[in-house]
């Protein structure tokens, strides 16, 4: 698995540090969630597929695109929701499809509850999730969704442990990760270190 890491922007930087904040309250939280979702979409569009256009200014005649083909979004609920509107701004007919998966708080081992989704043959897919930790979720997640074969699987996260990154690295050789930063490690509650806790409850102030 190839990975992208752009914590070396500043702004991210900065929306990284709101959301390690405990004192940052769910609505703020999930606001700049959304932030960093425009900006990993941003990038995770930078090669994305167009065909050639003609297209007339005031002025004159000139070339442009238009996408190809938009990918199928998948967020892994919960947390993965506070993502989507933030492609869904930049990529308005990305069609989204569901998968639910939850830790078990005890083994950390993920539990598959829900899966809805278009089907995924040949298309491009990209699974939201703002938190990779022990890797558990997404292996399972990414492991299903190619039962259905698409074409390609991306995965955009927020926050990234370098344990979930080999793991997935070990794993799924043909995935690309586009994540805003790499934290350090995981705590033995498998939780990120430093991070911002659990995402899921932030977003949705439960
Ligand atoms: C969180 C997060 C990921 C998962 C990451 O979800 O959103 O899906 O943990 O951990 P892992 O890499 O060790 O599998 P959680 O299980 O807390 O569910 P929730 O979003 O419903 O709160
Ligand atoms: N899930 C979260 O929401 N936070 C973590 O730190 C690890 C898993």
């Amino acid at each position: 698995m190839k990975t992208l890491n752009y914590s070396d922007h500043t702004l991210i930087q900065q929306k990284i540090s709101l959301l390690r904040d405990k004192k940052t309250p769910p609505s703020l939280f999930a606001r700049t969630i959304y932030e960093l979702s425009l900006m990993l979409c941003t990038f995770a569009t930078y090669d994305i597929a167009v065909k050639s256009v003609s297209v007339t200014t005031p002025l004159a005649k000139t070339k442009g695109v238009r996408l190809e083909s938009q990918p199928i979004l998948i967020p892994i609920l919960r947390a993965g929701l506070g993502m989507v509107e933030g492609f869904q701004t930049l990529l308005p007919d990305a069609p989204v499809g569901h998968v639910g998966v939850e830790r078990d708080h005890k083994t950390l081992k993920p539990r598959f509850y829900y899966y809805k989704t278009p089907p995924l043959k040949s298309r491009d897919v990209w699974v939201l999730d703002p938190m990779l930790a022990t890797g558990g979720s997404l292996d399972f997640t990414l492991t299903k969704l190619k039962e259905h074969k698409p074409q390609t699987l991306r995965a955009l996260s927020i926050i990234a442990a370098p344990e979930g990154i080999k793991l997935l690295e070990k794993k799924h050789g043909d995935v690309v990760l586009y994540t805003t930063v790499v934290d350090k490690k995981l705590n033995q509650k498998g939780y990120i270190l430093p991070g911002l806790g659990d995402a899921g409850d932030r977003i949705f102030n439960t």
